[in-house]
């Protein structure tokens, strides 16, 4: 008799078991964001305004020079689950090629209408979105933005978002580090669209984050 009552307890844990074993094998196929070197420029102080706009600074009339990009996306884990209560913080130099940052070479040229950081918390859906600058390059890299992602659980995550089909990309020390893989590429190339909707001459991409 308990074989009877027993198995039937059973039957539905296990139905529910394999359910979720297959959502979960079909869920985790999302490749992580590779991490880069944080490299020499992460802010060693915090500017006044550290918003998401990074091409207007408070209180001052100027725009940043430059083409206005609108950067947005979701924190996810490999599950593709939203990440809630995520930091996405990003860093670049201004349309000069000048990073905001002592080690940097002719510091005193850099255009102040430029906030060259910029946080935020991601929303209820795990979205995140600035409004910064079509990166440009430097000398020794290809144009790139910086970025590091905290969660509330304690992980961190630091890399950098590139260019997709930038010629001198492929020759990049740190992009060519973390790329081994099509799907990691993926996750660190903007495919730049322009959004006039946005505002006039601007560009816009959508880059999801995968923490893992
Ligand atoms: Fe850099």
């Amino acid at each position: 008799m308990t074989k009877l009552a027993i198995p039937r307890r059973s039957l539905l844990l296990g139905t529910g078991f394999v359910v979720m074993s297959a959502e979960r094998a079909f869920a985790a196929t999302l490749a992580t964001t590779p991490q880069q070197t944080e490299g020499p420029f992460y802010p060693v102080s915090f500017p006044t305004d550290m918003d998401n706009d990074l091409v207007q600074v408070s209180g001052q009339a100027a725009q940043a020079m430059g083409t206005v990009l609108h950067l947005q996306g979701r924190v996810l884990d490999s599950s593709g689950t939203t990440v809630p209560g995520a930091m996405v913080e990003i860093w670049q130099c201004d349309a000069q090629g000048i990073y905001d940052h002592p080690r940097q070479p002719g510091r005193e040229r850099r255009d102040q209408a430029f906030q060259g950081y910029g946080r935020m918390l991601v929303d209820a859906e795990g979205r995140y979105s600035f409004r910064t600058l079509k990166p440009v390059a430097y000398p020794g890299r290809t144009p790139h933005i910086h970025f590091k992602v905290a969660t509330a659980a304690g992980s961190q995550l630091t890399s950098q978002f590139h260019i997709a089909g930038e010629p001198e990309t492929e020759r990049d020390f740190v992009y060519r580090d973390a790329t081994r893989s099509p799907q990691q590429r993926e996750r660190i190339e903007m495919r730049l669209q322009p959004a006039p909707g946005l505002e006039p001459g601007a560009l816009a991409t959508s880059m999801d984050i995968v923490v893992g």
